[in-house]
């Protein structure tokens, strides 16, 4: 610091001289131009400079040399001849008047050109001055701050090293977290791609089955129409042949009326031949001879008739004749038989009216009919006989001697008296006066059953009875343990069902 304080006290000394020298040599030329300015102003004007002084200073390498002025001539400057002619010249004494032969202009202008490139030097060294001084300052100042300068530089270069190396790594990291990212959406894009191909692969697919369905539904729709079709040609085919059936029902009503009247037709026509005969018979009589053939009441009258082959005969009954079938071995002969069974051929299930009229074949299995039955027998007292036969061979019988059917309004009742035979010692028919009963009819002894519909057939069932001859007929290995066979009880138990059977009635005096 003291060499800068130094310096620049050097250098306003320097100033103050240049200054002043500069001021001297304007104010000589002008004392030359105008005498009053030079003569009356400058009283340390160097016009009356006698001697040159030097004065050297010498600064590192560089040394400076001083031109001193000389003040003791300088006091008697100013008198008015000398002002009057040349001024400076004469009046103040100046170096270069004394120098040199007072040469107007000329010698003015080299003076002047000479302090120009003196002071122009001057100007350079001042630079030159300014320049060094500049540097040193510079240098001491940055001497000064360098060290925090560098500190700082040093530690913003630290941090700056340190923050590149961390924006190094994040940027790295970040390449690596692009890349992954990258890579995952890819990978996504990838899947997305495979998952958009399987989504159209299976709406295809879908496409297809819905197509396929509707297919489907096409033709189940177009079958149920056709089974609409078919079910409403069924419905009116049905609907036809129901009419049809009616149809054919009522023409078989009106068959059946038909047969009927025709059947009345024939009774009448026959009880008309039967008339005829017996009028023949009388007219027969009154000429002498006397054959009653077709006159039986039953078929002990046809035995009586001299008939004693068993077979199918006719007897007067009831306003009409009506075929019989006769029994001439059994006991004598003589019997009507109304019940016969032996092969099952015909069907035993029979409603009252059939049992009431017959049915069946009546030199096979047939039964005769209760009306017939209780017509024949009302004419006199008759007597039963029941012909059995098991599956095993035996045979065996029951009689009554009495025999009694009431008529269809007291439900051809029962009665039976005098019992004997070889199928039980007891009867296995009830005796006092048992109603017929049928499947449409129940008049059995059972309070909460319907025997004939349990047993089958028609019968005098009591509740329900030892005895069923019209139930259903089972042939040979089946005929065991049935309830609903051909019973008798007290020859071969509850539940066998025999083989053969026939009811039989002849008048008891035969
Ligand atoms: C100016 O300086 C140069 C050297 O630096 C010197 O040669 C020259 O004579 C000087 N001129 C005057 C007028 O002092
Ligand atoms: C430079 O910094 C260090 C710590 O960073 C410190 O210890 C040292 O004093 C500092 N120097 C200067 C000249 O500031
Ligand atoms: C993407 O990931 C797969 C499996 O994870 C790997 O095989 C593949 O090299 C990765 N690709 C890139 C570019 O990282
Ligand atoms: C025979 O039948 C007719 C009707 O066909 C009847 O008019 C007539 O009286 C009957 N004769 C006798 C004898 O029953
Ligand atoms: C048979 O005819 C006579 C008269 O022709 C009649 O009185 C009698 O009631 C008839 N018998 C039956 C069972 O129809
Ligand atoms: C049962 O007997 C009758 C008369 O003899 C006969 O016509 C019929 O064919 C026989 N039926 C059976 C199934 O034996």
């Amino acid at each position: 610091m003291k060499g800068l304080n130094l310096t620049w006290g050097l250098l306003v000394l320097l100033l103050l001289w240049t200054f002043s020298a500069v001021t001297d040599a304007a104010g000589a030329e002008r004392g030359g131009r105008s005498q009053r300015r030079g003569g009356g102003g400058g009283g340390s004007s160097g016009g009356s400079e006698k001697r040159r002084r030097f004065h050297r200073i010498q600064h590192g390498q560089c040394s400076y040399t001083f031109i001193l002025p000389e003040l003791d001539g300088c006091q008697g400057g100013g008198s008015p001849p000398q002002t009057e002619q040349y001024g400076g010249p004469r009046g103040g004494t100046s170096v270069v008047q004394r120098d040199s032969p007072p040469v107007d202009g000329e010698w003015s202008a080299q003076k002047l050109q000479h302090l120009e490139s003196t002071m122009e030097n001057n100007t350079q060294w001042l630079h030159k001055l300014e320049n060094f001084i500049q540097r040193s300052m510079r240098r001491d100042v940055a001497n000064i701050q360098s060290h925090v300068v560098h500190n700082q530089t040093a530690t913003m270069l630290e941090i700056g090293t340190n923050l590149l190396t961390h924006t190094a790594e994040q940027t790295r990291k970040l390449n690596v977290v692009e890349a992954k990212v990258l890579n995952h959406t890819s990978r996504i894009e990838i899947q997305l791609l495979e998952n958009s191909l399987s989504t159209n692969k299976l709406e295809k697919e879908l496409l297809l089955q819905t197509s396929e369905i509707s297919q489907l539904r096409d033709k189940n729709s177009r079958l149920e129409s056709k089974v609409q079709m078919l079910e409403s040609q069924q419905r009116g085919e049905l609907e036809d042949m129901r009419v049809e059936k009616n149809r054919l029902q009522s023409v078989v009503r009106n068959q059946m009326a038909a047969i009927e009247a025709l059947e009345r037709q024939l009774r009448v026509a026959s009880s008309n031949n039967s008339a005829l005969q017996r009028q023949q018979a009388q007219l027969m009589d009154t000429t002498g001879s006397p054959p009653r053939t077709q006159m039986w009441r039953d078929c002990a009258d046809v035995y009586k008739a001299g008939h004693s082959v068993s077979g199918l005969y006719h007897i007067y009954m009831g306003n009409r004749t009506e075929p019989v079938y006769c029994d001439m071995e059994t006991s004598g002969g003589g019997w009507t038989v109304f019940q016969q069974r032996f092969n099952g051929s015909v069907d035993f299930q029979r409603s009252w009216r059939e049992y009431k009229l017959g049915f069946g074949d009546v030199s096979g299995e047939h039964w005769l009919g209760n009306e017939v039955l209780h017509l024949m027998t009302s004419q006199a007292q008759y007597s039963l006989r029941v012909e059995l036969k098991d599956w095993e061979g035996n045979t065996a019988h029951s009689q009554y001697d009495r025999f009694t059917l009431t008529s269809e309004r007291q439900q051809y009742r029962l009665y039976l008296r005098g019992y004997s035979g070889t199928a039980g010692r007891q009867s296995s028919l009830t005796t006092h006066g048992t109603a017929f009963s049928t499947r449409d009819q129940d008049n059995d002894n059972c309070d909460h059953c319907k025997c004939a519909l349990m047993l089958t057939g028609g019968w005098w069932f009591d509740a329900c009875g030892f005895s069923n001859l019209n139930g259903i007929y089972y042939t040979v290995g089946h005929n065991i343990r049935k309830l609903n066979g051909i019973k008798w009880h007290h020859f071969r138990g509850p539940s066998y069902s025999l083989r053969s059977t026939s009811m039989m009635v002849r008048p008891y005096d035969f």
